[in-house]
């Protein structure tokens, strides 16, 4: 039998009413602070996430889904060879400005002929491809962009509860030039202002905003270089992968799970006591802004993330009911991010919530929020499929979840199926009944029967 890839999961129903219940929520949210959805490709070139993310990450150096796309067709090395050929007749009379474009041109035909394609990776996460589009679309011409997104993201994890190799996220990007206001404390109260409302909203309690500011460029490299000194005389006693990561990128040693290795992290120096004061008064402002909208948060000072983007505020939203998996959400700004990627400066605050995680955590059964038929129509007889399907559609109009039985069930199976869904009532299609244009209409719950006419139906499921 062929089976769902692991890591992977079916959502079935009725869960999936509780997916849908989360996402409509989040998008009323949204809606409410103005915030309007984006959708990026599911693959993107691998260099995005690379140069994105950070080399030094655990999402790119082992968890990225990552293949080399079908060599180009024949047509396509076709179309290259003539493009080639008209760009070095232009070339003698324009001069220098079409180098690169020959240049890039040289470079394809070369992969085509020994038969590279390009390198196409899943996306691990959204907040690359929202800012590669910002780049692509030129949407700093638009101001302050707010964002958000829902979708399937990929990560080749060691599976267990709450973390799969296909998950989903719910995530939103403020990001547009600084004279839009990106830059502003103000957006990162928002923010997390936002996530409390939501995260109420869905009746989500006990959960912690840990909250930490990992600095401004300047500190982090003053900052980096403490952390090197501090590495120095103890690193050769750490896990080989540790180690490496003490030397290329020393941020990314707060992300060694190895338990032995954890005294020595618990010893190294904190980002808090490295930022300069405007770094220090943006956060101070944050906190000051959450105060004073009542958002709860505990500073912790070991939060670094998990990816290089993230400048100043970072943040994680935890639940103590998740487990080991213990981070429903995560986020943080980005300021040097577009900038990295060949973009124009352009501030960026954002965070994803894992969505496999929200479900789990919310005390709301699927059952509770799944809506039942409200009516079973019962077809009586042969020929009787045809009558029904024109009742069903009359009903369905007027917003009535109708569910349609068969011709060929007797009455007693009927009603059966009728009550195992749950629908409210049954309604009875016999050739008498069409004739005559009165129905039996039956309150499941009661066992109750009354004989109504067939336009005053809907009013009379509806009163229910
Ligand atoms: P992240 O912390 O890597 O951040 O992921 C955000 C959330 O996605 C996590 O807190 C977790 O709930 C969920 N998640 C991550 N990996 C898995 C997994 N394997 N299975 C289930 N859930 C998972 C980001 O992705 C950033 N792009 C967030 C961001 C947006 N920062 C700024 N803007």
């Amino acid at each position: 039998m062929i089976k769902a890839i692991r890591g992977t999961r079916d959502l079935l129903p009725p869960e999936t009413a509780l997916w849908n219940f989360v996402e409509s929520t989040v998008r009323d949210v949204f809606r409410a602070y103005n915030f309007q959805e984006i959708r990026t490709p599911i693959f993107e070139d691998t260099q995005l996430f690379a140069r994105g993310v950070g080399q030094e990450t655990d999402i790119v150096k082992k968890e990225m889904y990552t293949f080399p796309d079908a060599p180009r067709s024949q047509d396509e090395y076709g179309n290259l060879h003539v493009a080639m050929q008209r760009l070095q007749a232009a070339q003698e009379k324009i001069g220098a400005a079409v180098d690169h474009a020959i240049a890039e041109i040289e470079r394809l035909r070369a992969n085509a002929e020994v038969g590279i394609g390009q390198s196409l990776t899943l996306r691990p996460e959204n907040t690359a491809g929202v800012v590669r589009a910002y780049i692509e679309h030129g949407l700093d011409k638009r101001g302050l962009n707010k964002l958000y997104y829902i979708g399937p993201q990929f990560r080749r994890e060691r599976p267990q509860k709450g973390r799969y190799r296909q998950f989903y996220q719910i995530g939103a990007e403020v990001i547009g030039p600084a004279t839009a206001g990106s830059e502003s404390p103000a957006r990162d109260a928002e923010i997390l202002e936002l996530l409390a409302t939501l995260l109420d909203r869905l009746g989500i309690q006990g959960w912690t905003l840990q909250l930490n500011s990992i600095g401004c460029p300047a500190d982090r490299a003053r900052y980096n270089d403490a952390l090197r000194a501090a590495l120095a005389p103890v690193k050769d006693k750490m896990d080989p992968d540790c180690q490496r990561r003490a030397v290329t990128n020393p941020l990314r040693v707060f992300d060694c799970k190895v338990p032995e290795d954890q005294p020595i992290i618990e010893k190294l120096p904190r980002i808090s006591e490295f930022l300069d004061e405007p770094c220090r008064q943006h956060f101070a402002q944050v906190q000051e802004i959450l105060k004073s909208v009542d958002v709860p948060f505990t500073l912790n000072n070991r939060l670094v993330r998990g990816l290089d983007y993230y400048t100043r505020t970072a943040f994680e939203f935890t639940h103590g009911a998740l487990g080991a998996q213990n981070a429903i959400l995560g986020g943080g700004r980005y300021d040097g991010l577009s900038e990295a990627l060949g973009g124009p400066p352009a501030p960026g605050i954002g965070f994803a919530i894992g969505e496999d995680r929200l479900v789990m955590s919310l005390n709301e059964t699927a059952e509770a929020v799944v809506r039942k038929p409200d009516v079973y129509i019962a077809p009586l007889g042969p020929g009787m499929n045809k009558e029904s399907a024109r009742l069903a559609r009359e009903l369905r109009r007027h917003d009535l979840i109708v569910e349609l039985g068969d011709e060929t069930f007797r009455l007693k199976k009927s009603l059966e199926t009728a009550a195992k869904l749950g629908s409210k009532y049954a309604l009875i299609a016999g050739e008498n009944e069409l004739s005559t244009g009165v129905f039996a209409l039956k309150n499941l719950a009661t066992g109750e029967q009354k004989s109504i006419a067939r336009d005053a139906l809907v009013q009379a499921i509806q009163g229910a």
